[in-house]
């Protein structure tokens, strides 16, 4: 295939990712990991998947960035998951350094891709990757609001019994306990769901939504939710690579937008061959501001940490 994507982590989320990418013949395949064997083994896995699938992808898994050379796309999932009990602001220092090392390596071997930083603290490990890659803000684009958005809708599609293509979601700000599901904008069928369902079930909705995350790693035990945030990723990739101008939320450096100064925070994004080509802006109601103001300040706080 003449596109090539390259996904760091072979853990749940990349593993996830990488397949899903094969599985829908994207791009070809690199899958990186420090962890010795297990890329190898999982990319060997994939590509022999793909005979089943009908997909001529080819699939290698590595510890070597030098086969990631020349990525149209980067996908970053390496880091910590979230264990019980733990918030994702706990991961912060940890996977920075993770993060920061491996951007070095990114963009050394890939200097024109478009990175997806998927590692949590989400907002600011974009923020890790943007400072350390010296990109355009348009090719660091990061994976938070199309898996909060998609969690949304699978409860709006629930409590409605219509079918999820039926509905959109709009969710904004840092992804995060502060982020800021938009009920006004969410709508089933162009319907906004405030007209669809009563006062209780939207608040339901929004507060199981903001707490998606935490939801799963409980049920779990061990580990964070995978399948929802790979599938989530590929979205993004697959706009990115076929050039779809689609609208997505996703985490992009705010120059002032939504009066947003210098962060990574979750906004509609258009995404394209470009990366993120576009921010959207709308106007908000002035809770929706205070709400999106404070979820900014809970990222600022974590940059700050990080002397960014
Ligand atoms: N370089 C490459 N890979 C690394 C590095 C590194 N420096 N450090 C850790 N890894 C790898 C681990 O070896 C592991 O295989 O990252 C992988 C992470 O996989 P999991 O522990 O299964 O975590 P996962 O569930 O995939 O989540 C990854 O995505 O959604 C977020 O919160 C989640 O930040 C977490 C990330």
């Amino acid at each position: 295939m003449n596109r090539k994507v390259s996904v760091i982590g072979s853990g749940n989320v990349g593993a996830t990712a990488a397949r899903s990418i094969a599985d829908k013949e994207l791009a070809d395949v690199v899958i990186l990991d420090i962890l010795e064997g297990v890329p190898q083994g999982k990319g060997l896995d994939m590509l022999e998947a793909c005979p089943v699938e009908g997909s001529d992808a080819r699939v290698l898994g590595t510890n070597d960035y030098a086969d990631t050379a020349g990525s149209d796309v980067v996908v970053i999932t390496a880091g910590l998951a979230r264990k019980p009990g733990m918030s994702r602001d706990d991961l912060l220092q940890k996977n920075a350094g993770i993060i920061k090392a491996v951007t070095a390596e990114i963009v050394k071997h890939s200097p024109e891709c478009i990175i997806v930083p998927v590692t949590n603290p989400l907002d600011a490990m974009c923020q890790v990757v943007y400072r350390e890659s010296g990109f355009p803000r348009e090719r660091v684009v990061g994976m938070a609001g199309v898996l909060d958005s998609a969690r949304m809708r699978s409860f709006i599609a629930e409590a409605l019994q219509v079918s999820v293509e039926n509905t959109h979601a709009f969710v904004l700000g840092g992804h995060g306990d502060t982020m800021v599901p938009l009920p006004r904008l969410s709508t089933v069928a162009g319907i906004p769901i405030t007209q669809l369902l009563d006062q209780a079930t939207v608040d339901a909705i929004v507060t199981r939504t903001a707490n998606g995350g935490a939801e799963i790693v409980k049920l779990l035990g061990t580990g964070s939710a995978f399948y929802a945030p790979g599938s989530a990723a590929v979205e993004m990739v697959e706009a990115i690579l076929k050039d779809k101008k689609k609208i997505l939320p996703c985490a992009m450096f705010l120059q002032g937008e939504y009066g947003i100064q210098d962060l990574y925070v979750g906004v509609p994004v258009k995404l394209g061959a470009g990366g993120g080509e576009e921010i959207i802006e709308i106007a908000l109601e002035s809770d929706e501001k205070e709400a999106l103001n404070k979820s900014a300040a809970a990222v600022k706080e974590l940059v700050d940490l990080l002397g960014l």
